[in-house]
C-alpha cells in the first residue's frame, strides 16, 4: 500500500468525531483552524463551541465589539489573532458580500490567514488540493522520510512544502489532509509514541534508524526575556480600579490592573519598591502582597505580583487609561490569563460562564 493509502485507511478507523469534519462551511472551519492553531483539540473543542453559539454566522462575528471577541478568545493567548479575525469578518462583510471565500488564492489575501490555514480552509471547504503543512504533518514528514533539516529554518519549511504538495492526495485533498494531520496528533505523537503498532513502521526511516526520538529537529529559540510586573489593587467601595492596556506591549487592549514595572525580583520590603511605588500612587506606606504568579509567553516570561494598595493618593497622569469598574462587573471585561486567573481567586467572582 502506498503511504498516502496506509494514513487514509488508519484515519478510517482511527479519527476522532471532531464537529468541523462534518461541515464544508468555510467560516465554520476558519473559525476551528485558527483556533486550533493556538491549542490542542480537548481544550480547542469549548471555545469553538462557544464562538458558534455566539456568532453563528460571519455577519455576527463582524457586528460584535472588540471587547465580545477578546472575551471569547480569553485564555487562547496571541490576542492578536482574535483581533485579526475580527478585521477579516469585516472584510468579509465588505468585500466579499459576506460569503466566506473558499479558495486559497483569496483566503491568503485574508488577515491573519497564511499558508497553512488558507491550505486548510479550501481543501476542506472546496477540495482544493492545498497540502496543509503544521507541526502534525512535519513531524510524520521528516520521521518517516528522515528529514533532519530544521522545521523552523526557511530551507526546512521550504522543503516540507514541496514534499507534502508532491505527496497530496490528488482523488480526495481534505480526506488527505485530515489523515495525515490527525496521524500525527494521535499516532505519530511528539514524545513516545508507540510505534509497534503503528502500519508505517515497516517503511519508517526514523524507527528502522532508532531516530524517533531525534526527528523533527528544530532550531533553538531565542532566549526568553524576564519581566517583572507588579499590580496594584486599588477600591473605592464596590469599586475596584482597571487599565486598559495600550498598543505597543503584550496584550494590547485587554484590562489589568495599575502596575510598576520593575528590572528584576525587587525585595517589595525594600526601600527602592517603596520609593517607586510612592512616586507612581503618591502613597505607599501600606501596601500588602496577595499574591505572585508566572506567565509564561513565547518570548517573555512575565512574573506578577498583586499587592493590595490602601490610602493613596493616585497621579493619574502617570499612571494612564485607568477606570473605576464595579466588582460584579469586572468579569465581563477581557484579561490576560494571569489577570483572570488572580480575578477568580482573589474576588471569588461567582459569574463565570
Ligand atoms: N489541528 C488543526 N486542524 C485540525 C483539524 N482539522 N482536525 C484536528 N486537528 C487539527
Amino acid at each position: 500500500m502506498t503511504f498516502q493509502d496506509e494514513l487514509i485507511n488508519w484515519y478510517r478507523i482511527n479519527k476522532r468525531d471532531l464537529p468541523w469534519r462534518h461541515t464544508n462551511d468555510a467560516y465554520t472551519i476558519w473559525l476551528s483552524e485558527v483556533i486550533l492553531q493556538q491549542t490542542r483539540v480537548e481544550q480547542g473543542l469549548p471555545y469553538f463551541n462557544k464562538f458558534l453559539e455566539n456568532f453563528p454566522t460571519v455577519n455576527d462575528f463582524a457586528r460584535a465589539t472588540e471587547a465580545k471577541v477578546l472575551k471569547l478568545w480569553q485564555g487562547l493567548g496571541y490576542y492578536s489573532r482574535g483581533r485579526n479575525m475580527h478585521a477579516t469578518a469585516q472584510i468579509v462583510m465588505k468585500d466579499y458580500n459576506g460569503v466566506f471565500p473558499k479558495l486559497h488564492d483569496e483566503l491568503i489575501k485574508l488577515k491573519g490567514i497564511g499558508e497553512y490555514t488558507a491550505a486548510a480552509i479550501s481543501s476542506f471547504s472546496s477540495g482544493e488540493a492545498r497540502a496543509v503543512v503544521d507541526g502534525n504533518v512535519f513531524r510524520v514528514l521528516s520521521r518517516y522520510y528522515g528529514i533532519d533539516t530544521p522545521i523552523n529554518s526557511p530551507a526546512g519549511k521550504k522543503k516540507f512544502f514541496i514534499l507534502a504538495n508532491e505527496l497530496l492526495y490528488q482523488d480526495d485533498p481534505a480526506l488527505y489532509n485530515q489523515a495525515i494531520m490527525e496521524f500525527g496528533a494521535m499516532q505519530c505523537k511528539p514524545k513516545s509514541p508507540n510505534c509497534g503498532i503503528c502500519p508505517l513502521n515497516q517503511t519508517c526511516y526514523a524507527f528502522s534508524h532508532k531516530m524517533v526520538n531525534e526527528l523533527p529537529v528544530k532550531l533553538k529559540k531565542t532566549a526568553q526575556k524576564h519581566r517583572y510586573i507588579n499590580y496594584f489593587i486599588c477600591f473605592d467601595g464596590e469599586k475596584v480600579l482597571v487599565r486598559e492596556r495600550q498598543a505597543g506591549d503584550v496584550w494590547q487592549h485587554l484590562y489589568d490592573f495599575p502596575s510598576v514595572e520593575t528590572l528584576t525580583h525587587e525585595n517589595t520590603d525594600g526601600s527602592l519598591f517603596t520609593a517607586l511605588v510612592k512616586k507612581t500612587f503618591g502613597n505607599a506606606s501600606d501596601f500588602e502582597l496577595i499574591s505572585s504568579k508566572k506567565h509564561v509567553l513565547t518570548h517573555q516570561i512575565i512574573h506578577v505580583q498583586f499587592f493590595a494598595l490602601k490610602n493613596y493618593i493616585f497621579n493619574f497622569s502617570i499612571q494612564k487609561e485607568l477606570n473605576w469598574v464595579s466588582l460584579s462587573k469586572l468579569d465581563e471585561l477581557p484579561q490576560p490569563k494571569v489577570i483572570h486567573d488572580f480575578v477568580q481567586e482573589y474576588f471569588c467572582s461567582d459569574n463565570m460562564e
